[in-house]
């Protein structure tokens, strides 16, 4: 991007954010914690394997690409029928870290190179700068299992809540 269009930008996100602002769009250090979303067939069908991850933790291309390979999902087998894999991929779209305006899911978008389609949130430069000091011997605890299970640190991470208040690392 050039710089005056960078500027652009920021200059536009600075606007909106206060209009959310002025308007009471944020509660009180609530810019950080991503919406509650919901639809009953990803509910359904993404939480039989693992817990459920917020829309918000990955851009739309990356909930894209995944949703077009879920026959080789991570070695298992995830199909859907059509219709079903029609609408989750709708709703993760809709919902996804490129079309939120909570502050998490923006640093999570800025910090992925555009030219790359990440499929693991934990793979994300954002996810890697923020666990920088949690130990590789720690996500392998049989407790945890991988960096992956996010819910087994972050008690209230379906709902995308991450705050360090909701932190606590099993033995
Ligand atoms: C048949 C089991 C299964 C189902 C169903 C399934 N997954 Fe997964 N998924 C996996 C496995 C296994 C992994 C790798 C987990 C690990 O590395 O610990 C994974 C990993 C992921 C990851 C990457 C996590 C990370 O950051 O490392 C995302 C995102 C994900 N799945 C989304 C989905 C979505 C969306 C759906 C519903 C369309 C879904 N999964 C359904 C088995 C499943
Ligand atoms: C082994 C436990 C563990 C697992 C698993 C884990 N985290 Fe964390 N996470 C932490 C710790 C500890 C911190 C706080 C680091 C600090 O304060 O320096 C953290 C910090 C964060 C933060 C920043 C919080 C803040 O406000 O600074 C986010 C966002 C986050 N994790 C998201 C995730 C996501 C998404 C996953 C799953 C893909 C995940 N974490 C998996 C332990 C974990």
């Amino acid at each position: 991007m050039k710089k005056w269009m960078q500027f652009l930008v920021l200059i536009t996100s600075i606007t909106s954010t206060s209009a959310l602002l002025a308007s009471g769009g944020f509660s009180e250090g609530g810019d950080k914690k991503m919406p509650t979303v919901a639809n009953a067939k990803w509910k359904a069908e993404c939480s039989g394997c693992h817990m459920l991850y917020h829309p918000g933790l990955l851009p739309e291309r990356s909930w894209s690409k995944m949703m077009l390979g879920l026959d080789k999902h991570f070695g298992e087998n995830a199909s859907l029928d059509a219709a079903t894999r029609d609408e989750i991929s709708r709703f993760l779209a809709l919902n996804s870290a490129d079309k939120q305006d909570n502050r998490r899911s923006s640093r999570i978008n800025q910090s992925i190179p555009t030219s790359a389609i990440p499929l693991r949130i934990s793979e994300t430069p954002y996810f890697i700068s923020k666990h920088d000091e949690v130990p590789a011997t720690t996500f392998k605890r049989k407790s945890i299992g991988s960096a992956a299970n996010c819910v087994a640190c972050h008690q209230a991470a379906e709902k995308g809540d991450f705050s360090e208040s909701q932190i606590r690392i099993p033995r």
